[in-house]
């Protein structure tokens, strides 16, 4: 019973004023489906293939999440690197490891690898990482200190609550364009006045409004 109505539904009143109408519609119960804590649960961390660690590559190896992740800074999605940016390395460094005969199999078949999908949103919320990213939003804000995670696991809720949580108050976030990658990264003590002028300067107004989110 308690799961009835989705939390968010405590806060209704508030939006029920702009959007009741679209809210009455897009939540037919199919959207259920997609409450389930594989979606919603900060710390969902399922076992991947190939046991994979960003702590050793990108902590260690100090590697940059473009190298795999193309497509973050000009596209909608960041993407999962194909098997070929593995074996650019492995084809050499640990080239009989057991570990790493799936990634062998998968070069060799031109059969992708088969990751298993972390991050989801509902095929009702739109998202786009490169708008983020080109204001200066980086990375670890919303995905956590990557570089200290054996295995990838959520760090954030990627409710709509939290989305609208940064859209209404962006300061706390902004950052200069060399610091996006940085997985540790902490507001400087410049972080009030420097926010006020790059969100002047880049006219950065995150939106609120139902449609930018649900299209
Ligand atoms: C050498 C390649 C490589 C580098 C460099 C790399 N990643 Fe990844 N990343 C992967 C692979 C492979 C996966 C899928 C397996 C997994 O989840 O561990 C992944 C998964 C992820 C996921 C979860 C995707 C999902 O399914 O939701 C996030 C978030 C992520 N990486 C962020 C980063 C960030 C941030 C950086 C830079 C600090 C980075 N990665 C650097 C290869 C890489
Ligand atoms: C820039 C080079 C580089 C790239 C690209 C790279 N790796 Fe690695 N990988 C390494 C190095 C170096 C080690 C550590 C070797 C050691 O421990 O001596 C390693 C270790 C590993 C191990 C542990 C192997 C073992 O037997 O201990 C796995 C698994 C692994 N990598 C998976 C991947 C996957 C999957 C990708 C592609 C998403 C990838 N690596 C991309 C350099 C790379
Ligand atoms: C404003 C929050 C936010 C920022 C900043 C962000 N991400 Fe994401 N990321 C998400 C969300 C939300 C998803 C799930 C998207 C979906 O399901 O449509 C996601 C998904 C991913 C995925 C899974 C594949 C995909 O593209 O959906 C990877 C990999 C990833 N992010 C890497 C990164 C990297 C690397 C950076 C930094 C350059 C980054 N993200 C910055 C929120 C963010
Ligand atoms: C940490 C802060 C932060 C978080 C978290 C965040 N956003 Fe944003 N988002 C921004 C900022 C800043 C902008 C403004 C970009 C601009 O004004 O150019 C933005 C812009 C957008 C836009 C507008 C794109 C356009 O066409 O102008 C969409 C859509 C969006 N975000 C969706 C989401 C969704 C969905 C989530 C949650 C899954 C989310 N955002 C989480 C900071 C954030
Ligand atoms: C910044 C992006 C953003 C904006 C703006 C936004 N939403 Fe959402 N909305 C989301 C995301 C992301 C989800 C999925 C949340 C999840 O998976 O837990 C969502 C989910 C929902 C749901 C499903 C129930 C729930 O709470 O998960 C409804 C209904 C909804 N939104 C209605 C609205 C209405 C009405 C408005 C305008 C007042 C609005 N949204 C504005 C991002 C947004």
């Amino acid at each position: 019973m308690a799961q009835i109505f989705p939390r968010w539904a405590n806060k209704a009143p508030a939006y029920a004023a702009g959007a009741g109408a679209l809210a009455a519609i897009v939540v037919p119960l199919f959207i259920w489906y997609y409450f389930s804590p594989k979606y919603t649960d900060v710390g969902y961390k399922p076992r991947q293939p190939v046991p994979y660690s960003h702590k050793l590559h990108v902590g260690e190896l100090g590697l940059d999440c473009r190298y795999c992740h193309a497509g973050v800074e000009v596209a909608a999605v960041a993407s999962v690197p194909p098997t070929k940016v593995c074996m650019n390395c492995h084809k050499l460094v640990k080239r009989d490891s057991e570990l790493l005969a799936p990634i062998r199999a998968s070069f060799e078949s031109g059969t992708p690898m088969r990751w298993v999908r972390i991050h989801k949103l509902p095929q009702y919320a739109y998202f786009d990482h490169s708008i983020h990213v080109r204001v200066g939003v980086g990375c670890s804000s919303c995905h956590g200190d990557i570089a200290q995670m054996e295995e990838v696991q959520q760090a954030k809720p990627l409710s709509m609550s939290w989305c609208l949580d940064c859209h209404r108050n962006p300061d706390p976030y902004l950052r200069r364009s060399d610091q996006i990658f940085v997985t540790d990264w902490q507001p400087p003590e410049d972080q009030q006045a420097f926010a006020a002028e790059v969100r002047e300067e880049m006219k950065i107004a995150p939106p609120e409004d139902c449609t930018a989110c649900h299209r």
